[in-house]
């Protein structure tokens, strides 16, 4: 297992779809576990594979470190689909490939989820609060959107501007 380098905004991998997986391999599993060493080094609750340069449909949610989720395990989701949303909540996101960067996103308040896990099981998720805004903003990363692609034209151009201010200056 080994941490790899996550992928940062601009970078043209994530912006691109993600192709599905069709056998389950042990490059798979070797990449879900170095995307779980990847994603507690950071720190963080979730993960898309394309984060780490491997353009596949692969996702990690891990929100233990939560109170409320303390005793929920880590979740793999491979090829997964968004099956229904309802309502709309509006929270602060932020992503481990676009540091010191948070903004309000609109998000669905519920979603049902499909999706296989490590072993290639079809399962089926409903979910709310924070885990259901995980699972939209992992498999927006699957789809080729992140969470500032969600914002609008305004507010996106206000974040181009600080995000070229202060990451990429650093950088
Ligand atoms: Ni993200």
């Amino acid at each position: 297992m080994a941490v790899r380098e996550i992928r940062k905004y601009p970078d043209t991998i994530l912006g691109k779809k993600t192709a599905p997986v069709d056998a389950i391999d042990g490059a798979i599993h070797r990449l879900i576990d170095d995307m779980v060493d990847t994603m507690h080094a950071a720190p963080g609750v979730g993960l898309a594979a394309n984060q780490v340069g491997v353009p596949v449909q692969v996702a990690i949610i891990d929100l233990s470190a939560q109170k409320e989720y303390s005793r929920h395990p880590l979740i793999v989701l491979i090829n997964p689909e968004i099956l229904t949303t309802k309502g709309s909540v509006i929270e602060e996101e932020g992503c481990l490939s676009i540091p010191e960067f948070v903004e309000k996103i609109t998000r669905a308040a519920m979603v049902t989820v499909r999706a296989q896990d490590r072993s290639g099981a079809v399962f089926e998720l409903e979910a709310e609060g924070l885990l259901a805004k995980a699972l939209q903003h992992e498999i927006d990363h699957l789809n080729g959107m992140l969470f500032v692609d969600r914002l609008s034209q305004l507010k996106r151009n206000i974040f181009r501007r600080k995000y070229r201010k202060t990451v990429l200056q650093k950088a």
